[in-house]
């Protein structure tokens, strides 16, 4: 093993243009290596490069790491699964891949149970280890990419049902004063693809844990449209969550494009909310609009819809492209630069807002 003095020679090669050939143990466990690309380690499949980069196995690794003078001297990055994101550049700090691993049970009273889970293990991991022990509330997000300690962070949700329905609390450590901190769901200020940590608290915690409150005798959350088609055509004799996962699975896989295949961060976009006296106007003028109602008076509008509707759906420049069966989806066909999926993210915004008078938002995080 290397000793810890060895820091000083990565600098100096790094210096000496040299860094890249330079990796070394650092911790018992931990090895911090500079001139990273971090394409495996986004979705989208992009070619950045971040100067240092480490991934963490325990909470102890991070508290050593943040009395470091390399992390002292180079602003970190947390990464979960790299399912949100879009770097349109080079990462000039330490990126930290959370791999902290663990599902746990830490409280049961008749109905309900508490799982605990460590913010590195994939979402979908959680969910089908749910799902095989009957424990329902998540089974309407499966197969979302991304990891559990993240899932916060946006809010995630699909098919009527967001995390913050069974949000309990997380743990979290701060970036900088190391301290440990735990937010209730209060605490978290949830809202459409929304929380603190993606404003207030943006890039200011490693987030080690989630835990769930979720139901032993589950409530099938079936509502939306999409999953009542899917469990028609699927023949069901008796509901349960599993035939819900299921339903998801089957609606995701023939719509959203697998990252693993073509490089995507799921929707680009968030659907924007808009008030009712634009909603009308706007239905005047076209009639097909897609738009839900919402418990304020105000109307969603189905950004898909919008966008489709501009021409744009498929629509490709160079390696950049908009999805060809989920308009809300821009994806990366190869070699796009981060650059061009933001640039093509720009005119698909100006186009709508050209067209509907409608402003879009991203809803991935742009580096
Ligand atoms: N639509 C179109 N054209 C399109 C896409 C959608 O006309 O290309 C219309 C359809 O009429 C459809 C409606 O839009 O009825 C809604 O489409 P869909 O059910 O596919 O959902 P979405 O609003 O486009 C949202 C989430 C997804 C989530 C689905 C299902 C956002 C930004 N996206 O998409 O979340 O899976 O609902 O609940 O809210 C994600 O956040 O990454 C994501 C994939």
């Amino acid at each position: 093993m290397l000793e810890k003095n060895t820091n000083n020679l990565l600098l100096k090669n790094i210096q000496n243009n040299k860094a890249s050939q330079w990796g070394f143990i650092y911790f018992q466990a931990m090895i911090i290596s500079s001139n990273i690309s971090l394409k495996p380690y986004n979705t989208f499949g992009i070619d950045a490069f971040a100067k240092f980069f480490t991934t963490i196995r325990s909470i102890e690794n991070f508290q050593e790491l943040l009395q470091d003078d390399l992390y002292k001297n180079n602003e970190p990055l947390i990464l979960g699964g790299g399912s949100n994101m879009l770097l349109t550049k080079n990462v000039n700090g330490l990126v930290i891949k959370n791999e902290l691993k663990g599902i746990e049970i830490v409280k049961e009273t008749g109905n309900d149970i508490w799982v605990k889970c460590a913010g590195g293990e994939v979402w979908h991991e959680l969910v089908e280890w749910c799902i095989a022990k009957n424990f329902g509330g998540l089974e309407n997000l499966s197969l979302i990419p991304g990891c559990t300690g993240a899932s916060p962070m946006q809010n995630i949700g699909a098919y009527g049902v967001e995390i913050k329905d069974t949000f309990y609390e997380l743990e979290a450590i701060h970036v900088v004063t190391g301290e440990k901190v735990t937010f209730s769901k209060r605490d978290c200020e949830f809202g459409y693809r929304e929380s603190v940590f993606k404003h207030r608290y943006k890039n200011q915690f490693l987030i080690t844990s989630v835990t769930f409150q979720l139901s032993k005798s589950p409530v099938f959350h079936i509502e939306y449209g999409a999953i009542k088609q899917e469990l028609e055509t699927m023949n069901i004799k008796e509901l349960s969550i599993q035939e819900i996962s299921q339903a998801v699975i089957r609606i995701r896989s023939s719509k959203l494009p697998d990252p693993k295949k073509i490089g995507n961060a799921g929707s680009f976009f968030k659907n924007p909310e808009i008030p009712a006296t634009r909603f009308h106007e706007l239905k005047a003028e076209f009639p097909n609009l897609v738009a839900f109602p919402l418990e304020n008076g105000n109307y969603k509008l189905a950004a898909g819809w919008l966008i489709e509707q501009c021409g744009l759906k498929g629509y490709r420049k160079g390696d950049a492209g908009v999805h060809k069966l989920q308009a809300l989806v821009l994806v990366n066909y190869g070699q796009a630069s981060g650059q061009d999926v933001y640039d093509l993210s720009s005119h698909v915004l100006k186009t709508v807002k050209d067209k509907f008078g409608v402003e879009l938002e991203r809803e991935v995080n742009i580096l």
